[in-house]
């Protein structure tokens, strides 16, 4: 909707979209705050909105998968491609061609925690959080390599205040200010899961949610970031999700895959991990139409899921880890298209609200809202060639998603200290363990020293752990 629509235009509009609630709420409202709450609806396109509503509430059909759905190839951890494209990958980074980008724009509901997830304590011993965690690993590249990376770090406005005040009161953890750019993404109205009616945070103002990962291809452009990038001669970003420890910023060996291998098109690489059972809550990576492409966990049909195949493992096991290289030429291509859009999903989950009528506010204990989100990995399927690179699952995936059990602190925690016990064991030092096999230390190792277990070795390591000690190397 432009700029030159009137509040009346605004109301006659709400009330013929079904959202008259938002007209009458209006007229109760003091000059000043109609005049924002007007503004905010006028920057949205409400014919678009209540489309969207409509095909989310009364006329929404489950998701389907395409007929002919298989399993995706993949390209496993034994593969002799990859020692070749480790040189691959660091010669991108040494020609500084490599950037690291991170979304960090969701609001972390699962995990409680007051403030941009990013800030939030995770280290096992010494509770760095995870910004700082990845920053280290960006910092121990550049140092390897000689070179600056360039990092873009995905906010939203909700988050983006405060993400920026963090590190700028830890001086951005020793990287250079100049090399960090922080965005926001959009937005987008929440609503009422059954009458589709669009909820209020606070008197006057709209209740919004970050619009998904898969915003970040607008928000990369529109923000300016990818001119950025462009100046400055990236040709790949390396993708992470803020909630994952484990995420190594830049790996030498997919960026080389993603680059080089004669299956990829260098414009969207992924990695997987074998899934842990047959219903573990991963998307999968499926070739379907053609085509390859993730498949939520939540879509993929229950017998597909459980299929196995000769060897008795499952068929669809691929399980995606949030982690992919994506060429900036792609996102260049794709993103200036002006048609182009990425397709929203549908989340039910609690978002409060207050009544438009009565000002009283709810905090529901049951999901009572649509949130209308952009998968990333939905610019898979647009790639011309797409690939699939296998990665150990300790080695790179110990996520934070909960405040206790699965996917949990304490889970990601356990899961720092055991790798750090397998890259001490690789060298040779002695870890002690319980009778169960779990790790009788605590053991955190900074990026800065190493980001691998050959890392790991070139430095003067302990000749063994005491049982029940805190390390830090
Ligand atoms: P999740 O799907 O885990 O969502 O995000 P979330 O919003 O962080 O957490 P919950 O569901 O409310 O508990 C996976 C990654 O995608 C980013 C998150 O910051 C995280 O790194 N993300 C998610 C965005 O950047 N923007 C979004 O709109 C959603």
């Amino acid at each position: 909707m432009s700029e030159t629509v009137s509040p009346d235009q605004i109301s006659q509009q709400l009330e013929s979209i079904g959202q008259g609630h938002l007209a009458r709420h209006a007229e109760a409202l003091d000059a000043e705050a109609r005049g924002a709450f007007y503004e905010q609806l006028a920057a949205l396109d409400l014919g678009e909105i209540s489309r969207l509503i409509e095909s989310n509430t009364t006329s929404h059909t489950p998701e389907t998968v395409p007929s002919d759905l298989r399993p995706a190839d993949v390209i496993s951890l034994g593969d002799g491609s990859r020692e070749p494209a480790k040189h691959t990958g660091e010669a991108l980074i040494r020609a500084g061609k490599a950037a690291c980008f991170t979304v960090a724009g969701g609001q972390g509901s699962r995990l409680g925690y007051d403030g941009p997830k990013g800030c939030f304590p995770t280290s096992c011993a010494t509770g760095k959080p995870l910004f700082r965690i990845f920053a280290e690993g960006i910092l121990g590249t550049q140092r390897r390599h000689d070179v600056t990376i360039p990092w873009y770090i995905m906010t939203s406005p909700l988050n983006h205040d405060a993400t920026v005040a963090f590190f700028e009161q830890h001086e951005h953890f020793g990287l250079d200010p100049a090399a960090v750019r922080f965005f926001p993404q959009g937005v987008m109205p929440s609503f009422d899961k059954d009458s589709g009616k669009l909820l209020l945070a606070q008197p006057g103002v709209l209740a919004t949610n970050p619009d998904g990962h898969g915003g970040s291809f607008k928000a990369l452009r529109v923000s300016g970031a990818l001119d950025d990038m462009k100046q400055r001669g990236v040709e790949h970003l390396s993708y992470f999700q803020v909630d994952n420890p484990h995420a190594r910023p830049v790996d030498p060996v997919f960026l080389g895959l993603h680059a080089s291998s004669p299956d990829s098109s260098g414009q969207f690489s992924s990695k997987m991990v074998a899934k842990a059972v047959w219903n573990e809550k991963v998307g999968v990576f499926c070739v379907g139409d053609g085509k390859t492409q993730v498949i939520e966990y939540s879509d993929l049909p229950e017998d597909l899921a459980k299929q196995t195949d000769a060897s008795g493992a499952l068929a669809f096991n691929a399980g995606s880890v949030a982690i992919h290289a994506i060429g900036v030429g792609f996102i260049d291509k794709v993103t200036g298209d002006d048609a182009f859009a990425l397709p929203f999903h549908r989340a039910i989950k609690k978002v409060p609200f207050v009544d438009p009528e009565t000002g009283q506010r709810h905090e529901p204990s049951e999901p009572n809202a649509i949130k209308l989100e952009r998968f990333v990995f939905d610019g898979i399927p647009i790639a011309e060639r797409s690939i699939v690179v296998e990665t150990d699952r300790l080695e790179e995936f110990a996520p934070v998603k909960n405040a206790t059990g699965t996917d949990s602190i304490e889970s990601s925690r356990a899961l720092q200290t055991e790798r750090s016990a397998r890259w001490l064991e690789a060298n040779g030092v002695p870890v002690p363990r319980r009778e169960n096999g779990s790790v009788d230390a605590v053991i955190e190792i900074s990026p800065l020293t190493a980001q691998d277990a050959d890392e790991l070795g070139e430095h003067d390591l302990p000749d063994a752990i005491d049982p029940g000690s805190t390390v830090t190397l």
